[in-house]
Formats: C-alpha cells, structure tokens, sequence
C-alpha cells in the first residue's frame, strides 16, 4: 500500500513514456514487500530533475537517454565504474548526497555470461554511442578481446582509443573475427524493424549473437542470427540484469531477476 513512509524511485529520461522501468521496479518491490513505488518522469532538465529529487527527498532513479552523461556533473559523488564508463545509469540519495553508479556494463556481462565465457574471446561491439561505451567497458574487464565497430568513424576510433580497443569502420564487418557479437545500435528497433546492422552472409553459425534492442524482442538480427543456428541473447537479458543492480542498490534486498523478467516480458506483449 502506498502511504506517507512509501520510498519514492524514478526513471528520469525524455522520451519516457515507453519505459518498461517502473514497470519492472514496481513488481520487485511488492515481490519482496519492499514499501516503495517507481513513476516515470519526462526530465527534461537533468540538472533541476536531480534538485527536485534531492528536495523531495526520493530516494533513487534511474537515468536513461539522453541524459546518461550530462547527469554526472549534477551528482555529489559518482562510483569507480561509472567514472571509467562516463556515464551513469542509475542514481542514489542517501540522506541528501546523490551518489551516481552504472549497471549498464555489469548487466551486459551478466547476459552473456548467462550464455558464454568472455574471457579471451574475440567480441565485436556494434556502436559507439553511451551503450557501446558500457557494452564495451565490461567485455573489457572481463577479459574479453574487444573490437569496436561503428558506421561513423571517428566517434568510433574515439571509443575504442578510450577503451583500448580496436576499431573497424561497421562496413568492414567482413573482416572481423569474433565469437561474440554485440548490437547496440538502435538499427533494427521498432519502427525500422527489418534494419540489420551487418548483412547476413557474415554471420556464422558458431557465433554468440547478442541485441541490447528490446523492442521488438526478436530483432531481425537475432532472427537470422538463430535461423543460422546461433546462440542468441535478447535485449530483454541486459535491462533485467541492468535493472536488478539498481534493485540491489536502493532497497538492499536481492532481486528477484526471474519475477523481473517475467513482467518485462509480459509488459512488452511476450508470453515466455
Ligand atoms: P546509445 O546511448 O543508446 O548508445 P547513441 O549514443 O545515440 O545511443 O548511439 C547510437 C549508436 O547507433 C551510434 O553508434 C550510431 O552510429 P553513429 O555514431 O554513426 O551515429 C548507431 N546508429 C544509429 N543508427 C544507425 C544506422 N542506421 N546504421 C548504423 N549505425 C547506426
């Protein structure tokens, strides 16, 4: 029951309305009788967003496009990993002190391992944006062999000079090897639902392909990726992961992932 103790979370983003955040967060609360409540909130202005948190003293968002880097320089304090990634997904008032974190790169690697080793094996990451930046960062503290692929150049070349990486142009996809491919281009998302972001005929069946795109589920990628006979990882795996990090955070109590995505899921239209 939401009454005057109930603990008050957000999702801070614009566009908000499609987010699956609140959605997600709520089940797990009332799953382990947690009193607390997630609203999404169309931020337009990250800076007054996080004043009007601290003033009303909610207790914790997450932060999502386009404000995952410009958030940081609004925080009191931000952790090791979001430092290094340089963008935070997810934040926390203790006592009026906004601390910033990043789970984007542990739920990534929480997806693949959920499938795959990293360790010593080859991955491309398609994209340079904040998900690449978070994608790539974990495969890189795992152990893994990183190449960054992007369709513009030189944000690219930045990316993987960043992390240590290397870099191809997305065209030149051809000539990469890996074991584990990674999309985190919007390239497939509703409503350009038939986009791939590398042509079929350079897809093998040995590969692990992985989409951060969760709408739709099935991306046209993942759909020739297991008509190949791939190993697929859905974008759903990531939020979950991503989302039980900021449970754990806020409330203390281990998430209920299962529960989670079961609701993500549902929420998106998908039986199982
Ligand atoms: P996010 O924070 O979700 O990563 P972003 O910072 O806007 O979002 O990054 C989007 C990524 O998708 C970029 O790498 C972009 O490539 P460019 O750097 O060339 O813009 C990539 N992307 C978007 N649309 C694309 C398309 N049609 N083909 C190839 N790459 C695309």
């Amino acid at each position: 029951m939401i009454n005057s103790n109930t603990a008050i979370y957000a999702v801070l983003g614009d566009p908000i309305s499609h987010s699956l955040s609140p959605v997600m967060h709520n089940s797990a609360f009332s799953h382990v009788n947690y009193n607390g409540v997630s609203l999404a909130f169309r931020a337009k202005e990250i800076g007054k967003a996080i004043s009007g948190i601290k003033s009303l003293g909610i207790k914790g968002a997450a932060i999502t496009i386009p404000h995952k880097v410009s958030a940081m320089k609004f925080l009191d304090e931000v952790d090791d990993t979001a430092e290094k990634i340089g963008a935070v997904n997810t934040i926390i008032n203790r006592q009026g002190k906004i601390s910033g974190y990043n789970f984007d790169s542990v739920g990534a690697v929480r997806a693949v391992k959920d499938k795959t080793g990293i360790k010593n094996k080859s991955v491309a990451v398609l994209g340079a944006g904040g998900a690449a930046r978070a994608v790539g960062y974990g495969i890189i503290s795992e152990g893994g062999r990183l190449t960054i692929l992007n369709r513009t150049k030189d944000k690219g070349e930045k990316l993987a000079a960043d992390l240590g990486s290397e870099f191809y142009p997305l065209e030149d996809f051809k000539r990469v090897k890996c074991d584990i491919l990674i999309n985190t281009t919007s390239v497939g998302m509703e409503p350009n639902v038939d986009g791939i972001p590398v042509e079929k005929r350079h897809l093998n069946k040995g590969m692990i392909v992985m989409d951060i795109v969760y709408n739709p589920l099935r991306t046209r990628l993942l759909e020739v990726a297991e008509n190949m006979g791939c190993t697929t990882i859905d974008g759903v795996s990531m939020f979950v992961f991503q989302g039980a990090g900021q449970f754990e955070l806020w409330t203390g109590k281990k998430a209920p992932v299962d529960l989670m995505r079961k609701t993500v899921l549902k929420a998106l239209g998908c039986s199982s």
